[in-house]
């Protein structure tokens, strides 16, 4: 049987920033009141031209180069994205595939929110354990500055831009493959977190009203309970499952929407704060990109090595939420 081993990173994030001094000169807010309540400082915004796929394909470079594996025997991109470079078609995924000059590689997109990396990590490791499949770019990419009400506080202070991709391969060698992935999702939460209009559920009169009104909306203290309990729950399980101590854990990478639920699912674990990755205060929320990007952020910085047990999880829109155990598995 082939297991799937995580072979690369690689992020990419725009250069515009913008702080919390700026988004107080647009909303009703402040420094202050953003830093204690989120922990985000500051978040990156991509240029006008720059577009989700564009991010894509620069971290989806660093990844494959720093994989060792050659581009033409990529065989499947897959993108978690929710705000595409085009809704429905074609799927942002096929873009980058386009511009990597990856040939005919199977290319889609899917659509899990801020849990998207979990479940397009879940789908690599299954496309490579039934022998689909051998070398699989996986894509997280948002400029969810496209799709964010600049009006509302409530949301504009949490989510910045950027990409992040991994490269997931077949191996023989047990000891480098990615141990489990949980997913999991509850419909009956959808109206928490959701882009109500620009789909055929909207309700609009016109099509200037429709383009006008694509932005999240979020009840974000009712989303930070369930997020808390969900994420608690789920972490607790997946590592009591697979008999792994949360002191086996090297790298804790949780999505980065907010401090203080990261800091609430890591006490419960018991961890140290050496054990938790954060990225939160400098680049926000970026929803499917966050948990790629801050892998990368402790490669760059030497801080992951070769063998190293990572727990991800996330929560996100739909509802939908997941963790993963994966040691850190590169070629070279
Ligand atoms: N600046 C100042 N005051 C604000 C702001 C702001 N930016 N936003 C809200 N307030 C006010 C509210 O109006 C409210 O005022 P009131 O008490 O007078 O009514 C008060 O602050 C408290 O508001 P809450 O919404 O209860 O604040 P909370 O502590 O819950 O923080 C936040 C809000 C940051 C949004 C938090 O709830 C959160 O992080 N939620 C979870 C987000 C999340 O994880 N989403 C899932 C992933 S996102 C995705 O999938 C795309």
């Amino acid at each position: 049987m082939a297991y799937a081993a995580f072979r690369s990173i690689g992020a990419y994030v725009p250069s515009k920033i913008l702080s919390n001094e700026d988004l107080a000169t647009m909303v009703n807010t402040s420094d202050e009141w953003i830093t204690k309540r989120t922990g985000i400082k500051e978040r990156h915004i991509a240029a006008q031209d720059e577009f989700t796929s564009d991010m894509g394909v620069k971290a989806a470079e660093l990844a494959i180069e720093r994989s060792g594996i050659d581009k033409s025997d990529i065989d499947m991109v897959v993108c978690a994205t929710i705000s595409p470079d085009y809704f429905c078609m074609p799927s942002t995924a096929t873009i980058i595939s386009t511009k990597l000059g990856l040939g005919n590689a199977t290319a889609f997109d899917i659509s899990a929110a801020c849990t998207g990396f979990i479940y397009i990590l879940s789908i690599a490791k299954a496309f490579i354990e039934s022998g689909m499949k051998k070398n699989i770019l996986i894509i997280g990419a948002e400029k969810l500055s496209s799709i964010t009400d600049y009006t509302d506080r409530g949301t504009c202070i949490l989510f910045g831009d950027g990409a992040g991709a991994a490269v997931i391969s077949a191996t023989d060698n047990k000891d480098e493959a990615i141990i489990d992935v949980h997913t999991g999702a509850d419909g009956t939460f959808a109206d928490l977190l959701m882009t109500p209009n620009g789909g055929s559920g909207s309700v609009h009169d016109s099509l200037d009203q429709e383009a006008n009104s694509c932005f999240m909306q979020m009840k974000g203290n009712e989303t930070f309970k369930v997020a808390v309990r969900t994420l608690t729950k789920d972490v607790v399980e997946i590592l009591k499952e697979n008999n792994i101590e949360s002191s086996e854990i090297k790298h804790f990478v949780p999505h980065q929407a907010n401090y203080r639920i990261i800091k609430a699912v890591g006490d419960a674990l018991k961890l140290k704060e050496e054990q938790v990755v954060l990225t939160v205060a400098k680049y926000g929320n970026t929803s499917g990109a966050s948990i790629p990007m801050a892998i990368n952020d402790i490669y760059e910085r030497g801080i992951l090595k070769q063998g190293e047990l990572m727990l991800l999880d996330a929560f996100g829109g739909g509802l939908t939420w997941g963790s993963a155990l994966v040691p850190f598995s590169p070629l070279k």
